[in-house]
């Protein structure tokens, strides 16, 4: 008898050996990757994008992922709502463009019409007995942590309490809600996300594949520099609101709670922000009032990822368009009071979370080429790969519940 989805991955799980990389099936098996839509992207928190994207009524963006199309956008009482993408007539996508202003939104398709708020408003020529308000646009759940929007398309998300508890004194001290997104950049990747993501998760690779991150950040260096370099950042840091941090990683989430992680890293000793000579490259952020010399790192949910200098703030996000296919989204975030041109120049801002992720990109779709062969085996984890392994210790439990 065939073995059934929910048996294959169960034995898929008990045979995945910790402190090594995933067997191949976790990369290639069309059941695999229909779970994780189920259960880890349709059941968990996903940064859609920032308030600064909504200024007036009507402005709208979509978040996209695998088949799913989601609208983020301002209403006229000002509130953020989402709603899929999806007509309630014969499903035809609405919005067809990444980002607009409207004031209603009306299907391509038949011109079926539905307000801000999702509500049908308008629907031609239907039967008598078709109830409008039966057929308005399935909604998304939103949550807003500072500007950041997050999206949820469970009914029953996870719970974000202990994030926000902890999170409260980021969200002025970085003015989480008085930036503006600055630049944008998706990068497509012909590889698993998950890849993409482990790719993201350490710095092993760093010091060989980043040169120029490797010039201002202490943490490619060995595990051993680096310790001492980050002991030392936090003594001589003692009372920095910058460094109040909490202590919750993916794996470790309370149950029922969205799982969460910051800390605060150095740089190297000449280096105020992530720039080519370590200089800032814009006006410092929120209530910062000086550079201290450091980085936070910040991941909420486990896709959904901000590193914070002093001057600005990355924003990055790892989306599956298929089992082979995934999407780095990069947004760069300044101060809302900051001119381009005058305060900030873009080339310098984007400079080198372009240059990394490039070169991640190459690196990523070079792995995803061996992870193909008929030869690859779980390979062994470094001391540097922990958040790595962090990372897939919570991905193997979330992938069955
Ligand atoms: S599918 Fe949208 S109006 Fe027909
Ligand atoms: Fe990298």
């Amino acid at each position: 008898m065939a073995q059934s989805k929910n048996d294959k991955i169960k034995q898929l799980l008990a045979e995945q050996p910790s402190g090594f990389s995933l067997a191949q099936s976790f990369y290639k098996d069309a059941d695999i990757y229909q779970t994780e839509i189920d259960n880890l992207f349709l059941k968990h928190w996903l940064y859609a994008g920032h308030l600064s994207q909504l200024a007036k009524a009507g402005d709208y963006f979509t978040f996209e992922f695998d088949s799913e199309s989601v609208i983020v956008l301002l209403t006229a009482s000002g509130d953020v709502k989402a709603h899929m993408n999806v007509c309630r007539h014969r499903g035809s996508k609405i919005c067809l463009t990444s980002s607009g202003n409207q004031k209603s939104l009306t299907c391509p398709y038949h011109a079926w019409s539905y307000n801000l708020d999702g509500e049908l408003i308008s629907a031609r020529n239907m039967p008598e007995d078709f109830e409008p308000a039966e057929n308005g646009l399935h909604q998304v759940k939103v949550e807003l942590l500072g500007g950041l929007i997050f999206v949820c398309l469970h009914d029953n998300p996870p719970s974000l309490s202990a994030l926000r508890r902890d999170l409260s004194p980021c969200i002025p001290l970085f003015g989480l809600n008085s930036m503006k997104l600055a630049a944008h950049k998706s990068y497509v990747i012909p590889a698993n996300w998950k890849l993409a993501v482990e790719n993201y998760q350490e710095c092993y690779h760093c010091a060989p594949s980043h040169q120029e991150f490797a010039k201002v950040h202490a943490m490619a260096k060995s595990p051993q520099v680096f310790k001492t370099a980050k002991d030392k950042f936090k003594q001589a840091n003692q009372g920095n609101p910058k460094f109040a941090t909490f202590d919750c990683y993916f794996d470790l989430a309370e149950d029922g709670q969205e799982g969460y992680q910051y800390d605060r890293n150095p740089l190297l000793r000449h280096a105020v922000s992530g720039s080519a000579d370590g200089k800032a490259v814009a006006p410092l952020l929120g209530a910062i009032t000086e550079y201290d010399g450091g980085a936070s790192e910040l991941m909420i949910g486990p896709l959904s990822y901000f590193l914070i200098y002093d001057d600005y703030m990355v924003a990055y996000r790892f989306l599956p368009r298929s089992i082979d296919e995934c999407v780095c989204d990069v947004s760069w975030f300044v101060n809302k009071r900051a001119i381009e041109g005058k305060d900030y120049q873009l080339e310098q801002l984007t400079w080198l979370w372009d240059v990394t992720t490039q070169a991640d990109k190459t690196i990523i779709m070079n792995n995803q080429k061996g992870v193909d062969s008929r030869f690859y085996q779980p390979g062994r984890l470094s001391e540097m790969e922990t958040f790595q392994q962090s990372f897939l210790n919570w991905y193997l439990q979330a992938l069955v519940k």
